[in-house]
């Protein structure tokens, strides 16, 4: 079947794009164009020519799989074939639903009215693959919806709703029926009364306020600097549309050209494809088929209404799902409940959340003090205190009250998920959800595959997980999972380059200029550091004597009530709500630490400070990957991007890796080794791959 189809209605073309699943504008689609341009607009008959995707969109933009490899001979590029549209005489009218994004839009931006579908959105996300809109979207687009609207959409990659679309001007009309038949009505109209096509090429109306106030851009780069650090493909965006206030449209198209030449074929928009696709890729799991039977969940308990308990319910309940959330007693159950009042109140105070949006979540959530409230619900996630015996006996009692086919899901952090299902006659339903607090915002979900765990529980699950707006990924049980077992290699470097002679504020402006959201001292300041204190505390007899303890300083830190953000110290203090001042007080106790454990302090440079801290985590997912506790070295990168905050332009942890070189990660893990222990010895696979000079792309 064509890539493109033509219908005739009348003396209206309709070109449909016919590229399942989601219109991607590959060189089949790219040629189907050409060859339908060709016959219609040299037709007389045709009079007015639409444009509409078949299937579930307009068009997801070009084929982000097509980058990188060269396009066969004689297909046209995507900005040559929406010139020449736009040049037609012939009224040409997209009909837009579902998603227009990217060139998708692009496309339609090159068309010369705009008509979309209720529930559409567009945009032009292309800054989010490292890329910028390349089809003369940073031309067309200031044109049609001002500069202002343009650098904000352009520079977030947001996609929009069809009426905030209509509210900028992106689109004209919204179609209340079908859209391709209203498109095909207007392309008539305008064929009939003659009106001359409305270009947006020629639109420069749009471009008159930027004009007039040339500090416009350095103002908006001087906004986005702290978001767009380290990446490229932001300011080309700026520079591009800057280019269309002062250009001719036409010399502004080939600087866009070339700007998106130099940024596609960058380590930074291929670190963004590769995240891209490890997302969707997580879905995929070998030995549970996509024709997994799965079972559908309308209803939802959760045990505990904590910290992470309150948080999961709201997770349900944001999703429409009705949660029954069942406490210890009545006073845990009103506090429980109230957090999540408060929380959600806090959002529509911010104006947010409508209220009566968080009116209807809120009738979703039901309290109880008795497991019986969970009997009849299809999903349940434990979320009680992490102790062991607790947890075994609350599987116990769901596993005696819940129905035969429910299936029971732990939110433990650290605990043995097998041992858990064990407590139960049903181990084949049992699976652990281990969200990141907080679990209403954070988008990670560690699904851990039990040893039993049946593949009708896992692809129940993971279905579930994005229903919930989550990015699941399937990991294996061992001690802190993916995400925190590998945290703990960095947390502990992290700490012995302080011991050694690096200020908190030094490693944590490296790993913030690395792009990480903040560093490790200020994230042990706003998680908590009596956290990591408890478990140290309790797994103290368990630490080998010959081995380095990295929580020296920390522990001074809690001991003097220095718990961080909310106490008002912790590695810093916390004068003016959240912002970390380096504190003399911690500099001392730092310098005094060091000369009792007898460590003569030095300078430690910055690329040390990156080193240390990241390669032993890379070598820890190496192990992780040997062991197959997670399925792929992309979704280890999956993890590490939504749960820790690793810069998405880096690609995540494996990724970047392959970017230094695992020759280069390997030696320097052995030099680690010998200077300061086995527990820095390269993992088996990394050496492997080192010696063979592969990647983890190559697994
Ligand atoms: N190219 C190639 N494949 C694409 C694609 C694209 N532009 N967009 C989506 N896909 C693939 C996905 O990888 C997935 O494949 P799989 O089934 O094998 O895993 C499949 O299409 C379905 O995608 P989703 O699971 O993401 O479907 P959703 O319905 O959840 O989301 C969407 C739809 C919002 C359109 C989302 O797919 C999306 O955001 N796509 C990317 C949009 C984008 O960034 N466009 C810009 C492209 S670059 C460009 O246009 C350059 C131009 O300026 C020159
Ligand atoms: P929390 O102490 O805030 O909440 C636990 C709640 O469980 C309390 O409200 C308690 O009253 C209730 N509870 C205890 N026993 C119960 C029982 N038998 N029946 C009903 N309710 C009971 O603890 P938090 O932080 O919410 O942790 C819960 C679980 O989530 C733990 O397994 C923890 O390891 C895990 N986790 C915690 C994260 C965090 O950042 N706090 C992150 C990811 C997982």
């Amino acid at each position: 079947m064509s890539a493109t189809q033509i219908e005739r209605r009348g003396p209206v073309a309709v070109i449909s794009l016919v590229n399942p699943p989601v219109n991607g504008l590959g060189s089949a689609v790219r040629s189907g164009l050409e060859a339908a341009f060709n016959e219609l607009l040299s037709d007389d008959a045709v009079t007015g020519i639409v444009i509409a995707g078949a299937g579930r969109m307009f068009s997801a933009g070009a084929d982000i799989r097509e980058f990188g490899k060269a396009p066969p001979p004689d297909v046209p590029n995507l900005p040559e074939l929406i010139d020449w549209l736009e040049e037609s005489s012939k009224p040409v009218v997209a009909a837009i639903h579902g998603v227009a994004a990217g060139g998708g839009l692009e496309l339609a931006l090159g068309c010369h009215y705009r008509i979309a579908a209720p529930k559409t959105r567009l945009g032009l996300p292309e800054v989010t693959l490292g890329i910028l809109p390349g089809a003369g979207g940073t031309q067309r687009l200031p044109r049609v919806a001002g500069v202002e609207a343009a650098l904000e959409l352009i520079v977030s990659g947001r996609l929009v709703s069809e009426r905030e679309a209509l509210k900028l001007g992106i689109v004209d009309e919204i179609a209340h029926g079908d859209p391709v038949e209203a498109a095909v009505a207007k392309a008539r109209a305008l064929a009939d009364a003659g009106t001359p096509p409305r270009r947006s090429s020629a639109r420069d109306e749009g471009l008159a306020a930027a004009r007039s106030n040339p500090g416009l851009f350095d103002e908006f780069r001087k906004g986005m600097a702290k978001r767009a650090r380290g990446m490229n493909a932001p300011y080309a965006c700026v520079r591009c549309i800057e280019a269309a206030v002062r250009l001719p449209f036409a010399e502004g198209r080939h600087f866009e050209r070339e700007e998106f030449r130099r940024l596609v074929d960058a380590t930074e928009a291929k670190a963004m494809r590769h995240a891209f696709f490890a997302e969707r890729e997580v879905a995929k799991i070998p030995d549970v088929p996509d024709d997994t039977p799965t079972r559908p969940v309308e209803t939802a308990g959760v045990i505990g209404c904590g910290t992470m308990g309150g948080g999961i319910a709201m997770v349900f309940a944001n999703a429409g799902i009705p949660v029954t959330v069942v406490e210890n007693d009545s006073a845990a159950l009103e506090a429980g409940l109230a957090k999540i009042r408060a929380n959600y109140q806090a959002t529509v105070d911010k104006g947010r959340l409508a209220q009566d949006v968080m009116d209807r979540r809120m009738a979703l959530i039901t309290g109880a003090t008795e497991f019986e409230a969970v009997a009849g619900v299809d999903f349940v996630v434990e979320a009680v205190f992490e102790e062991m015996p607790i947890k075994k006996q609350v599987f116990g009692i769901l596993d005696r009250v819940c129905r035969p086919d429910a299936i029971l899901a732990t939110n433990t952090s650290t605990l043995d998920v097998d041992e858990i299902a064990g407590a139960t006659g049903r181990p084949e339903s049992v699976i652990g959800t281990h969200f990141f607090s907080p679990a209403n915002v954070m988008r990670l979900l560690e699904v851990v595959r039990g040893a039993n765990s049946s593949a009708g529980t896992i692809a129940t699950t993971m279905g579930l997980s994005k229903t919930l707006g989550k990015v699941g990924v399937l990991v294996g049980v061992c001690d802190g999972f993916v995400g925190n077992r590998m945290l703990h290699q960095y947390l502990r470097e992290a700490a012995f380059l302080v011991e050694e002679g690096a200020l908190p504020q030094d490693v944590d402006r490296v790993i913030y200029e690395f792009g990480f959201p903040m560093g490790p001292f200020a994230m042990s300041d706003l998680a908590g550091n009596d956290v990591g204190w408890r478990i140290r505390r309790a797994k103290m007899a368990d630490h080998p004597s010959n081995q380095r303890y990295s929580g020296t300083i920390s522990d001074r830190l809690c001991e003097r009530g220095r718990f961080g953000q909310k106490t008002g110290a912790g590695w810093y203090r916390y004068e003016q709500g959240r912002t970390p001042v380096p504190d003399p007080e911690v500099e001392a106790l730092i310098a005094e630490t060091s000369r009792e454990l007898g460590i003569e302090r030095r300078t430690i440079s910055d690329q040390e400070i990156l080193e240390r801290c990241l390669y032993p985590l890379v070598n820890e997912g190496a192990k992780i990957l040997e062991e197959g506790i997670a399925l792929r070295a992309g979704d280890v990168d999956v993890v590490w991007i939504h749960g820790y905050g690793f810069p998405r332009h880096r690609g995540g942890p494996m990724f970047w890796a392959d970017t230094v070189g695992l020759g280069t990660i390997a030696a320097a893990m052995r030099r680690f080794r010998d200077e300061h222990g086995e527990w820095m010895a390269p993992a088996l696979l990394l050496e492997k791959l080192a010696s063979e000079n592969r990647g983890f792309k190559d697994l």
